[in-house]
C-alpha cells in the first residue's frame, strides 16, 4: 500500500468514524450555516439531480467492477465536502441485486489526481458497512475484475515498461519482441527490488537504460577480461609513498582539471580502453597542465592483443600504447563502437607510455596514497550492482558481487565520506567515473563503498607511465 493510498483510507476512516459516533446532525447542521462561503474543508450541498448523476456514473463503474450491485431508487440529498480531495455524501434509496429497497449514505472520496480512483463506502440502515473503491477507468475496472488478484502488478508493469521505453527511445520491432522485453523486464524489477533490500550502504537501486536486458546482453556493455592469475601482469609494482602531510577526509581530481567528461563506449565492450585513456589524461594533465581527451579508438583499432569490443585487458592496453608509439586525441581519432583498420599517425602522438604500475591487490590504503601522490587510477570492479545503480554510495553484500569476479574497467577519480548523524552511520566511498554516459548514474559517475574492498574495487588497480 502506498502512502497516498494510506492517508486516504486513514482521512476515510477519521470522516466515517466522525460521522458514526453520533455527530452527524449537528456535522450537517454546522456545515449549513457556511453555505455562502465555502471554504477549504467547508460543507457544501449540490442539486438532487447532479447527486444522482455521480452516484448513477459511481454505480456503473462498480457494477463493470466487482460491486456491490445497487441501482437508485430516489435521492433525498446530497453534500459534497473538500478536503484532501472531495467527498460527497448523498442520502439515497438504494435497490440490490435481490430487488431489496434500503436507506443509504453513501460517501464517494475522490482524490482526481490520484490514479487509484474513488473510495466509496455504503451505510444502509440495518446492514453492514460495505466499503468499495473504483478507478476513473470502466476498462481498468475490467481488468481487475477478470484478473483479481494480480491485476495490480500487472498495471504496474505494463505502466512503468511503457515510461521506460519512452524514456530510453526503445522501439521493438514486433509484438513478440515486446512481450519477450517486458519478461525480462519485469524480472529485472525482481533484482532490483532485491538489490534495494540487500543494500548496506546509500544506494538506490531502478530502472535504468539496461532494464530490459538479460546479465548476458548487459555484461557485453561491460568488458574487462580476467587477468590469468598464473601469470606476472607485466607491471612494475607500484612504489606507494606515504602521502606528505594529513590524509585529506575527501579527494576529487574533478576539482583539479584532471579528468574529462564522461565518455560512451555504446554498444561494445571496450570499458578497458576507457579506463586506460581516463587514467592516463589525468597523468598528462598533471604533467603538462593541459586536459585533453585521448582516444579510445586507436586502441580498438591497434591494439592487437586485446580485442576491441569483445573485451580486454589495461594490462594489455598499456604495453600496446608503447609499441604503437603512443595516443592521438579523441578529436583527431573519434571513437566509432567498432573495430576498423588502424589508422595511427606517429606525428599526432601527443602521449607516450613507458610501462605500467601495478598496485598492491586488495590494498585501499594504499590506492588512497597513490591516488592523492599521483593521479587516477583504473581499476577493474564487479559490475552486478551498476546494472541498475541509481545514485548513492552502493555496499552491496559481499555474495552479490564478488571480488573475485571482476568484469568492468573503470576510473577512481577521488573519494570521500558521507556523514548520517541520525543513524550514527558514516559511509566511505570511492568517487568511480564509468563509460556509460552522463544519463548513467550520478551523472556518469558510480559511489562504491571503501573500507572493504566492495566489488573488487582495489582488486586490479593499475596506471600508466608516462614516458
Ligand atoms: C599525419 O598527420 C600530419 C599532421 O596532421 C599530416 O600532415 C599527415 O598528412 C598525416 N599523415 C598521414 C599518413 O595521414
Ligand atoms: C597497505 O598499504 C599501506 C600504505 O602503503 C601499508 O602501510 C600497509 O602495510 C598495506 N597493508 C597491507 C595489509 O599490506
Amino acid at each position: 500500500m502506498n502512502l497516498y493510498t494510506a492517508t486516504t483510507i486513514v482521512a476515510l476512516l477519521l470522516a466515517v468514524t466522525a460521522i458514526a459516533a453520533g455527530q452527524e446532525q449537528e456535522f450537517l447542521a454546522r456545515s449549513r450555516r457556511s453555505l455562502n462561503d465555502v471554504p477549504l474543508g467547508g460543507i457544501k450541498p449540490f442539486s438532487e439531480k447532479q447527486a444522482e448523476e455521480q452516484l448513477q456514473r459511481t454505480l456503473d463503474k462498480l457494477t463493470a467492477g466487482e460491486g456491490p450491485h445497487y441501482r437508485i431508487a430516489k435521492v433525498y440529498s446530497a453534500s459534497r465536502q473538500v478536503v484532501s480531495g472531495t467527498l460527497t455524501r448523498i442520502d439515497a434509496d438504494l435497490v440490490d441485486s435481490n430487488e431489496d429497497q434500503h436507506r443509504c449514505i453513501v460517501e464517494i472520496w475522490a482524490q482526481p489526481w490520484l490514479a487509484q480512483g474513488h473510495d466509496i463506502t455504503f451505510k444502509c440502515r440495518n446492514q453492514p458497512v460495505v466499503r468499495a473503491r473504483h478507478s476513473r477507468s470502466v476498462e481498468w475496472a475490467e481488468k481487475k475484475s477478470h484478473k483479481k488478484h494480480n491485476h495490480h502488478a500487472l498495471d504496474k508493469v505494463d505502466h512503468l515498461f511503457h515510461k521506460f521505453q519512452i524514456k530510453y527511445g526503445r522501439r521493438y520491432a514486433n509484438t513478440m519482441e515486446r512481450q519477450m522485453r517486458m519478461r525480462i523486464f519485469r524480472q529485472n524489477l525482481k533484482t532490483i527490488a532485491e538489490l534495494n533490500e540487500n543494500e548496506m550502504g546509500s544506494a538506490k537501486y531502478g530502472i535504468t537504460e539496461f532494464a530490459d536486458m538479460t546479465s548476458t546482453e548487459y555484461k557485453q556493455r561491460t568488458g574487462l577480461w580476467q587477468r590469468d592469475e598464473g601469470k606476472a601482469t607485466g607491471g612494475a609494482p607500484a612504489v606507494v609513498a606515504d602521502y606528505p602531510g594529513e590524509v585529506p577526509k575527501e579527494f576529487d581530481w574533478r576539482q583539479k582539471n584532471a579528468v574529462t567528461q564522461v565518455k560512451n563506449q555504446g554498444q561494445c565492450g571496450s570499458c578497458w580502453a576507457f579506463s586506460v585513456t581516463g587514467n592516463i589524461e589525468g597523468l598528462y594533465s598533471l604533467k603538462t597542465g593541459d586536459l585533453q581527451e585521448f582516444s579510445e579508438q586507436e586502441l580498438l583499432d591497434c591494439d592487437s592483443v586485446d580485442s576491441a569490443c569483445n573485451g580486454g585487458l589495461p594490462d594489455n592496453a598499456y604495453k600496446a600504447i608503447k609499441d604503437i608509439g603512443g595516443l592521438e586525441y579523441e578529436s583527431e581519432y573519434p571513437y566509432l563502437a567498432k573495430k576498423k583498420q588502424c589508422h595511427f599517425n606517429k606525428t599526432l602522438a601527443h602521449v607516450k607510455v613507458s610501462g605500467f604500475v601495478d598496485l598492491p591487490h586488495g590494498n585501499e590504503t594504499a590506492m588512497q596514497h597513490w591516488l592523492l601522490n599521483n593521479g587516477p587510477i583504473s581499476i577493474g570492479i564487479n559490475a552486478n550492482a551498476m546494472q541498475f545503480y541509481r545514485g548513492g554510495v552502493s555496499h552491496p553484500w559481499k555474495v552479490l558481487c564478488q571480488k573475485s569476479n571482476l568484469d568492468h574497467g573503470v576510473l577512481v577519480v577521488g573519494y570521500g565520506v558521507s556523514d548520517y548523524p541520525n543513524f550514527h552511520k558514516t559511509l566511505p566511498y570511492w568517487i568511480v567515473k564509468n563509460s556509460w554516459g552522463p544519463r548513467w548514474g550520478e551523472q556518469g559517475y558510480y559511489r562504491v563503498y571503501r573500507g572493504d574492498n566492495t566489488c573488487g574495487v582495489s582488486e586490479m588497480a593499475t596506471s600508466a607511465v608516462l614516458a
